[in-house]
């Protein structure tokens, strides 16, 4: 949570996701987010904030980078880097997909302007429910 978590491997992570914030297609909000998320191996799926004019079916940065991963066959990431305006966290709905494949990932939250807090899922989603709560019945 602190600058001392700062890298050049965030830096660059936060750089990729100011890019992908201009793909950001949010006319309702006018809130552009961009997310850039790290697999395991090296690989990095960029995503934007998809808006709709129904509303509902819109979808965020973080999910569209995860979804774009998922579909893909990459499910083992080592963090997502998350950019706003002003910084915002990611939402509740975002955090528990991510708690779905990655319960410690480490999430970059930053600011166009380039600062950003090196955050991880269960700072942002403590005592969370997962995968393993669910018991097998047979
Ligand atoms: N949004 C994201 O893309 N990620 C979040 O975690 C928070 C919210 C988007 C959804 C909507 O398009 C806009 O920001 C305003 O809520």
């Amino acid at each position: 949570m602190t600058d001392s978590y700062k890298t050049p491997q965030w830096d660059h992570l936060l750089k990729v996701a100011i890019e992908a914030r201009e793909k950001s297609y949010s006319p309702y909000s006018h809130y552009k987010v961009g997310a850039a998320l790290l697999t395991t191996h090296g690989k990095i799926y960029t995503g934007c904030n998809i808006e709709n004019a129904a509303y509902t079916p819109s979808n965020c940065a973080e999910r569209t980078a995860i979804f774009k991963a998922v579909s893909e066959g990459d499910q083992d990431f080592a963090a997502i880097a998350v950019v706003t305006i002003n910084g915002g966290a990611p939402c509740g709905v975002c955090r528990q997909v991510i708690r779905e494949f990655a319960p410690n990932l480490t999430i970059i939250v930053g600011s166009i302007a380039g600062d950003y807090q090196v955050l991880s899922l269960p700072d942002l989603l403590p005592d969370s429910f997962g995968p393993e709560n669910l018991p097998r019945e047979t």
